[in-house]
């Protein structure tokens, strides 16, 4: 239970769906992720950063249900599944029981299977650039490489993705699959970079560490955080069991950020992320003038 002292940091709506909401659901969504996803949040909007959101592998909604909540009302929001038997409808039920009307008619619900995927088929959902992609479909090695192959092209230079079951012994193709599309397909343009529950966040390398120093500032964290490494990618592990001093990790953050750019390099990217954010509102503003 966050208490609302401990809450005020990823604001009131993520700690109501904590504490409230997530016990009424059924799903695999465990507390530290349902609070990563609120930092995910925060974290862009700390930089005035917007874009769309998709989530495939909804089940019955558990997760689309935070996302839904806490994502401003202009972002588009995707939710892709199989929606075998009446997980459609179950999702849409849940969905309407816990998230505001305004919040939840932005949603689009694709039912349909990742292996019949293609890049043209998701140009034709995605009309913006995306701004957080979850990935929780398919589970063996092939699927995982297949919809992130296919889906990361998809996601902002400042976007996350976050990669259900990384850590789960019944999943050994997800880590593999992750860490082969980050290194090798992606060289690189991807890396993961904080640990949750039972995922695994990936971003830019710079987007990345820029993350890393907005959680670690974050006082309800402090001193909570490990900082391990997956080849030169730093890797920060929340609820470790083995915490770090959160000064230490940002100054090891730091001295690898300022590695790859200047704070006046890290000050333009910024500004050009928020003109691509921008510029995609814009876009979609203008196709809803009639
Ligand atoms: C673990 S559940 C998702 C859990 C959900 N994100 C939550 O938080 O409760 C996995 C979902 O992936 C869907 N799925 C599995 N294989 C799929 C595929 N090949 N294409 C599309 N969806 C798939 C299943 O229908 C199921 O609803």
């Amino acid at each position: 239970m966050l208490t609302p002292q401990d809450a005020g940091f990823l604001g009131s709506t993520t700690a109501k769906y904590i504490n409230d909401i997530a016990p009424q659901l059924d799903g695999w969504f465990y507390p530290l992720d349902m609070m990563m996803f609120g930092m995910t949040e925060a974290f862009h909007r700390s930089l005035s950063l917007s874009g769309d959101i998709a989530e495939i592998g909804v089940w019955k909604g558990k997760s689309l249900a935070l996302l839904a909540m806490i994502a401003p009302v202009k972002d588009q929001l995707y939710a892709m599944d199989l929606f075998g038997d009446d997980l459609l409808e179950q999702t849409q039920h849940n969905i309407s029981r816990f998230v505001a009307p305004e919040l939840a008619s932005r949603i689009r619900y694709f039912k349909g299977n990742t292996a019949d995927y293609s890049t043209d088929y998701l140009k034709t959902l995605f009309t913006n650039k995306l701004r957080v992609l979850h990935i929780d479909a398919g589970h063996e090695y092939h699927e995982v490489l297949h919809t992130l192959t296919l889906a990361a092209p998809f996601v902002q230079d400042y976007g996350i993705i976050i990669m259900d079951d990384y850590q789960d012994r019944e999943f050994p193709g997800v880590p593999a699959a992750t860490l082969d599309y980050c290194y090798e397909t992606a060289q690189g343009r991807w890396v993961p970079f904080l640990v949750g529950a039972n995922k695994m966040y990936l971003a830019n390398p710079v987007y990345a560490k820029l993350f890393q120093l907005f959680l670690c500032n974050e006082a309800y964290f402090k001193d909570s955080f490990r900082l391990s490494r997956i080849k030169d990618s730093l890797v920060l592990i929340a609820q470790s069991k083995l915490p770090m001093k959160s000064t230490v990790i940002e100054q090891l953050v730091k001295n690898q950020l300022h590695a790859v750019a200047t704070p006046t390099e890290l000050e333009t990217l910024t500004e050009k992320a928020r003109s691509q954010s921008q510029t995609a509102l814009e876009a979609e503003q203008a196709q809803q003038v009639p």
